[in-house]
């Protein structure tokens, strides 16, 4: 039997660091606002003339590679998940093959499952290690928001909690399990609550030709807060239960939770309901704000570097968003 291990893993975020200060000059919000509901005291945004999903992704990957020891030409398969890819279509999975400079050999898969991507794209490239398709693959979550953000007050509620950034893991093939189990779920009864509804093919003809369009605010996000920050807190706390039994464990044999970056008073909630000592929580999120699909291999890629990943602890990755979906993932770090 073949499992599979994350040995290296990379992260990018642009240069440009947005304080809540500037958010406060130009909508009506606050410090003390920003970090009292969210805990963000800062985030990154791109710089339109240099940063891309796709380059931001590759500069990720290379950090990955290096730290695992491997070259771009090792890669058999790129898994990619984002919901701000380069272009409405294609994914931007080909556009970061493309950067690798990887030749026509190697496949690229594109997933679209906001805040959960991550996680999802760990679990497909984990099923195509397991059945001995792919040796190596390349799983990659980034994102650009800040483009796309409603930067006046009617946007402040999603506005002050997105960030930019890409994180990438490279996962081999290994004979004893270092990625241990993976639990996917999601809920289309509320696909509304957080999403973005255009440019989507739900309109009929006259209304999807761009200058038809006069009221573009559905190209904006569209967050019901309290309504997401409700079920996360249910089901972060479930899907990493789920994960827990289905091994064999409790809590106490977690050594580290990495759960997406969401809100700190999410991770708070759950680090509280689940009984976590503060050590055993990783956050990152008062610095670059919530990236979405990047936000656990960012985080994972800070709390590798700084020591806090090592060899047979137990590592548990959850997540919840747009969808609904939310997942987990429960890893033997090797
Ligand atoms: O990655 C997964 C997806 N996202 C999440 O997990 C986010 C989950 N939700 C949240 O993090 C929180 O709901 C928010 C941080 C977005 C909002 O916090 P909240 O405590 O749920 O605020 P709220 O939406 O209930 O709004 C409370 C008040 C409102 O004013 P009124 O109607 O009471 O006068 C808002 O207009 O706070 C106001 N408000 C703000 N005030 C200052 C909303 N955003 C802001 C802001 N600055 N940025």
């Amino acid at each position: 039997m073949k499992y599979s291990r994350i040995v290296g893993l990379g992260h990018h975020v642009p240069e440009t660091v947005i304080s809540n200060q500037y958010l406060s000059n130009i909508m009506d919000t606050t410090d003390e606002w920003i970090i009292e509901r969210t805990g963000i005291k800062q985030r990154r945004w791109i710089d339109p003339a240099k940063d891309t999903v796709a380059n931001m992704s590759a500069k990720a990957s290379r950090m990955a590679l290096e730290r695992a020891g491997l070259k771009e030409q090792d890669i058999d398969f790129i898994v990619f998940a984002t919901i701000t890819p380069d272009y409405f279509f294609p994914g931007s999975g080909v556009l970061l093959q493309r950067e690798l400079g990887l030749d026509g050999r190697v496949g690229a898969l594109d997933l679209r499952n906001a805040c959960s991507g991550f996680i999802y794209a760990l679990s497909v490239a984990d099923q195509f290690i397991k059945t001995g398709m792919y040796k190596t693959i390349l799983v990659v979550g980034a994102e650009i928001q800040s483009t796309a953000l409603d930067i006046t007050t009617r946007g402040r509620n999603t506005a002050v909690i997105f960030g930019d950034g890409a994180g990438a893991a490279v996962l081999q093939a290994t004979e004893k399990p270092g990625i241990l189990s993976t639990h996917l779920h999601s809920d289309g009864n509320f696909a509304e609550e957080l999403y973005v509804k255009d440019p989507g093919s739900s309109r009929p003809h006259a209304e999807r030709q761009p200058e038809q369009i006069l009221d573009t605010s559905s190209f904006k996000v569209v967050m019901n807060g309290s309504q997401v920050f409700k079920h996360a807190v249910v089901r972060f706390t479930e899907v990493i239960n789920e994960a827990l039994e289905a091994n064999n464990m409790t809590k106490d044999d977690i050594s580290l939770l990495v759960p997406h970056q969401a809100n700190l008073r999410i991770s708070q909630f759950i680090q509280q309901k689940m009984g976590l000592s503060d050590d055993k929580v990783y956050n990152n999120i008062m610095h670059y704000g919530n990236t979405t699909a990047a936000s656990i291999p960012i985080a994972m890629s800070e709390a590798w570097a700084e020591g806090k990943m090592k060899k047979d602890d137990i590592i548990c990755l959850a997540a919840f968003g747009s969808g609904f979906t939310w997942a987990s993932a429960l890893i033997k770090w090797q």
